[in-house]
């Protein structure tokens, strides 16, 4: 080869990698979005083994809890998402905020399980067995609510078994063999679950309240008219299924080995009986002690007690 030709070779071989570079930079932002996308996906890739292999028991075999007949509390649910800039709902995305409050709830419900519900505490910090990369992967798997990955996976896991696992070998239906968690290093319960199970993820952004409806301490808060008293702040039903329901089911027909039934059929005896019981706990059994100021004052137990034997579920 002379020089000039070479001279040209190099010049073109410059353009090219010229050309190369420009294109990167050109493709650079796409290619951020595509990783960040595809990271997610195996996050939640990995959630969905983890979840299969450990949460279906309580949870379901879809994350529904007691809408599939499981004990555990419903995961897959809008109210845990958390929404990008362009989502397949064409709402806003869900504000920073917002999606670590959900993040950090769903993260601590799951390291530290919660006191007095079967709900264990799954951080190898505290005892657990899984490590805090592994429940972060959870926690994407539920944000993103990718219960689709959790069902395929699940399927195939089942149909290698030998025999083949169905349904009823893997849903736990009586809990008498488990242990309600006794103690945790979480911060939230029912009642302060209560706003992220509520939240909705499509409503127009909150208006913020008008402080004239604030009631006054020692006031009772408006119950909108309803018949139903208020117990902790809220309509008795909506304490009873933040409150109780863990133990004694969402339609009080009981959990086997866990809470008796509370129906009005089921609720037979003079209502000192039960208010005794909600006030100071039942000696030997997971049944907490409600009264002595700890939680409910005497009139919200009795309130309890009416409502529970005089509504249907
Ligand atoms: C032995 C049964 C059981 C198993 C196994 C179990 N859970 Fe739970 N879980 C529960 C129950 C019961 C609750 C509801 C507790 C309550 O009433 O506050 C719960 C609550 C939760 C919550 C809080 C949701 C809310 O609305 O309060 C999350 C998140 C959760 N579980 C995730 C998991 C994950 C992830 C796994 C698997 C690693 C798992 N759970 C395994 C029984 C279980
Ligand atoms: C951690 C599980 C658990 C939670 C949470 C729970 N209970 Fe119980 N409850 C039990 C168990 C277990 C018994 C039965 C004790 C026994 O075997 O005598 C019971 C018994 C009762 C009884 C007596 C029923 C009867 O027929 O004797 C009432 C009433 C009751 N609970 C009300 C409540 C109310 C109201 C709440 C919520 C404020 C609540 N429980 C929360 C586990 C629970």
């Amino acid at each position: 080869m002379n020089t000039s030709k070479q001279v040209n070779a190099m010049i073109g071989l410059l353009f090219l990698v010229s050309l190369f570079f420009a294109w990167n930079v050109l493709i650079e932002p796409d290619r951020q979005a595509t990783a960040i996308e595809e990271q997610t996906e195996l996050f939640a890739e990995r959630g969905a083994e983890i979840f299969v292999q450990n949460c279906r028991s309580c949870h379901g075999m879809e994350g529904l809890g007691p809408e599939e007949g499981a004990i555990g509390a419903k995961l897959n649910t809008p109210a845990f998402l958390i929404l990008g800039e362009e989502n397949a709902f064409g709402v806003d995305a869900t504000a920073e905020g917002v999606a670590d409050g959900i993040r950090n709830f769903l993260g601590d419900s799951i390291a530290c399980g919660r006191t007095n519900t079967v709900m264990p505490l799954w951080s190898e910090q505290f005892g657990g067995s899984l490590t805090d990369q592994q429940i972060d992967y959870l926690v994407t798997l539920i944000t993103e609510g990718r219960w689709d990955l959790v069902v395929e996976i699940g399927e195939y896991e089942d149909s290698h078994q030998d025999p083949p696992a169905t349904r009823e070998d893997i849903i736990v239906t009586d809990a008498s063999t488990l242990a309600p968690t006794s103690e945790n290093c979480g911060q939230y319960n029912g009642i302060t679950a209560r706003p992220f199970r509520e939240r909705d993820p499509f409503a127009a952004a909150p208006t913020p309240p008008d402080p004239g409806d604030t009631p006054e301490p020692g006031e009772t808060p408006d119950n909108g008219g309803s018949e139903e008293p208020i117990v902790q702040g809220m309509p008795v039903g909506d304490y009873y299924l933040a409150a109780c329901s863990t133990c004694h089911g969402a339609d009080r027909a009981g959990i086997t080995g866990l809470g008796l039934p509370l129906t009005p059929d089921a609720l037979t005896e003079a209502d000192d009986f039960y208010i005794d019981t909600i006030v100071n706990g039942r000696e030997g059994t997971v049944m907490a002690a409600y009264g002595g100021g700890a939680e409910l004052t005497p009139e919200e137990v009795q309130d309890l007690v009416t409502w529970l034997k005089n509504n249907e579920p």
